[in-house]
């Protein structure tokens, strides 16, 4: 049969058609530091095609084979540039109605110009990386009809070096895959809408031959508050001597991810300069084989929620060169205490998800800054990212407003726990978030889920991961949120072995109806190390009333808040709350008559324009606990 007749037999009848497709993965390794580096944005208008079955992969669309091997024009599926047009990034649930429900894969395409740079002093040709801040949930990306790449994880960034496949005129295409899978991180059951597509900023990113893969720093935590350590990693790194070390992994646990040309030898031992002008420093690191570090004596304005104080840092290393933006504190556990910059802390907070009405998970950075706000004039210190990474521009945000936040990776209910694989996704989102992030004051805790049964094999999953997120970031505390044990009504989650801080989701007044059961949880409960209570609350549609034994009415929520904070108030090993939740958002599982596909268990309606009452019970309960600091400072 002709080739064509026979490659379009063998695709309709080739079933195993995506395996060619898994590697290579663009993974947490493949990450670059890229603040203060210039990018170049492809987010606009890119032509877009719904592909129900993956055909684009089934008949590798992105070849453009429009014509055979003897010049005979070929019939195809697809018409790239008279394909309707999307602008990126964004959730395609919300662009057009007839998306608001599709779950598949899309497929996105667009051209651009690229000329290459001058050449680095050292006559080196630069490297060029494709950054896509998040695809949910997988992403493959083709580039001049040559395969890339693929990531998994529906909330941290990919990173693709695409060096050797520009050309001055370049056409990519993006297939985005937004399928729940039970096999994935989350599964395909969760308590939030499924949002699809490539959502997060499209960039391009050169760097030289040699760059600076990682810059991590920070206030060393020894409660001296006069030392700053700050280590680099360049590109290529013989080994990777900084607390990046590779997690606990099994031997052969390596997910394939995306084999980037190393240089041939790790760089000569090069020196990097560090400077950060309003602390007088300009200090250089010792780099061998490729890593260093340094600790350096300076007594830094300390970061705090009440005193946001950051400071401009410019690392440089050979051809390269890289800044940020960045904070100094001290963040620790000692007994039951969580201390901040060397005093205790109580952690006013509340938990939000990462949506907009009008852009689901890709909210507009005057909506983020308004959910900051608004926690901030509920009296907050503190919130919770449920259940995933938001965007980097959260933390950004939260650095410069002054609000800690405690960050979070989608372990959420019945993983896979006993799939190798599925571990591996879990681990490399938790470090694709804390790379992402490591640099910024505002998170002081990595939780490394929410919600999961008590199971031996879950157990030996979240410790995994609580070591591989202690090996990662030694300058921050991990957590989890745990469930109650209800047949002991104690705190008794196996996990709390291996966390910093006992994250508690209970839901005394609402799915465990008898108030009188909560205060008999902390009494039969005995914690040697601090307790936040993660998520309590109570559904109440906006504008709904009634009495206080109406559940789902303003009232009843309000009730629900006051008598959540009448007990935890006086629990002395709780050293904060995050109650569920800021808002309301779009949750499929939630049918009900005041529910409409909402969780209605927000302190404001879904557009954070209608405020609960319960919004100024929990403000007020803020206010008195400002208070009760105060007068024991
Ligand atoms: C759980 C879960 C949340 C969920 C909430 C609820 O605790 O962590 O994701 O939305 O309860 O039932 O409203």
């Amino acid at each position: 049969m002709k080739e064509y007749q026979q490659k379009n037999v063998s695709d309709i009848n080739l079933e195993d058609y995506l395996s060619e497709y898994e590697t290579p993965r663009a993974a947490a390794d493949d990450m670059l530091f890229d603040c203060g580096r210039r990018k170049e944005s492809l987010n606009g208008s890119w032509h877009y095609a719904v592909d129900q079955y993956d055909t684009c992969i089934r008949q590798h669309w992105f070849e453009e084979r429009y014509q055979d091997k003897n010049g005979f024009t070929l019939p195809v599926d697809y018409s790239f540039d008279e394909w309707p047009v999307m602008e990126l990034p964004c959730c395609w649930n919300t662009e057009k109605e007839m998306f608001l429900l599709y779950e598949g894969s899309m497929v996105f395409t667009r051209t651009f110009r690229y000329a290459a740079a001058g050449t680095g002093p050292s006559g080196a040709k630069e490297r060029v990386f494709l950054k896509l801040g998040a695809v949910n949930y997988i992403s493959r990306v083709f580039l001049n009809k040559q395969y890339i790449g693929m990531h998994r994880g529906g909330s941290t960034p990919a990173y693709f070096e695409v060096t050797g496949a520009l050309q001055a005129e370049n056409r990519i295409l993006i297939q985005a895959d937004s399928t729940r899978r039970p096999e994935q991180v989350p599964t395909e059951n969760t308590d939030w809408f499924n949002y699809g597509g490539i959502y997060r900023d499209i960039e391009l990113i050169r760097v030289p031959q040699t760059y600076i893969k990682r810059f991590q720093i920070a206030l060393v935590p020894d409660g001296t508050f006069s030392k700053i350590k700050a280590r680099v990693q360049l590109s290529d790194a013989g080994n990777t001597l900084t607390a990046e070390t590779p997690c606990a992994e099994t031997p052969g646990a390596k997910s394939p991810r995306a084999e980037s040309p190393r240089a041939e030898s790790p760089v000569s031992d090069a020196d990097a300069e560090l400077r950060i002008p309003e602390l007088g420093i300009c200090a250089k690191i010792p780099v061998t084989d490729g890593c260093g570090e340094l600790v350096i004596d300076t007594k830094p304005e300390l970061w705090s929620p009440e005193n946001p104080r950051l400071y401009d840092v410019f690392l440089s290393c050979g051809e390269d060169a890289v800044s940020d933006t960045v904070g100094f504190r001290e963040i620790r556990v000692q007994g039951r205490d969580i201390l901040l910059n060397g005093r205790p802390v109580y952690l006013r907070g509340i938990s939000c998800h990462e949506e907009s009405v009008a852009r689901g998970k890709a909210p507009t950075d005057e909506e983020r800054l308004e959910t900051i706000r608004l926690a901030k004039e509920m009296n907050c210190n503190f919130m919770r990212l449920a259940h995933y990474p938001h965007d980097e521009r959260m933390a950004r945000l939260a650095d410069r407003e002054g609000l800690l936040l405690w960050e979070e990776i989608p372990v959420y209910w019945a993983i896979r726990f006993s799939r190798e694989e599925t571990y591996e996704d879990a681990e490399n989102q938790l470090k694709e978030l804390i790379f992402r992030d490591w640099n910024r004051a505002s998170v002081i805790i990595w939780s490394v889920g929410n919600e999961n049964a008590d199971s031996d094999e879950r157990l030996a999953f979240m410790k995994r991961l609580a070591d591989c997120a202690h090996a990662a970031d030694e300058t921050r505390m991990v957590s989890a949120a745990c469930l109650v044990s209800m047949h002991k009504l104690a705190i008794a989650d196996r996990l709390a072995e291996y966390l910093d801080i006992i994250g508690l989701n209970e839901y005394f007044g609402w799915y465990s109806p008898d108030f009188a059961q909560l205060p008999q949880l902390f009494a039969n409960s005995d914690p040697e190390k601090p307790v936040i209570i993660t998520e309590f609350g109570a559904d109440a549609m906006p504008g709904h009333h009634g009495t206080l034994q109406d559940k789902g009415t303003e009232e009843y929520q309000a009730y629900v808040y006051e008598r959540q904070a009448e007990t935890l108030r006086g629990i002395d090993y709780v050293k904060g709350t995050t109650p569920w939740i800021l808002f309301d958002f779009r949750c499929p599982r939630r049918t009900s008559a005041i529910q409409g596909y909402y969780n209605r268990k927000g302190l404001l309606s879904p557009d954070k324009t209608y405020r609960k009452p319960a919004f100024y019970v929990l403000q007020n309960y803020y206010q008195t606990l400002i208070g009760r600091e105060d007068a024991q400072k």
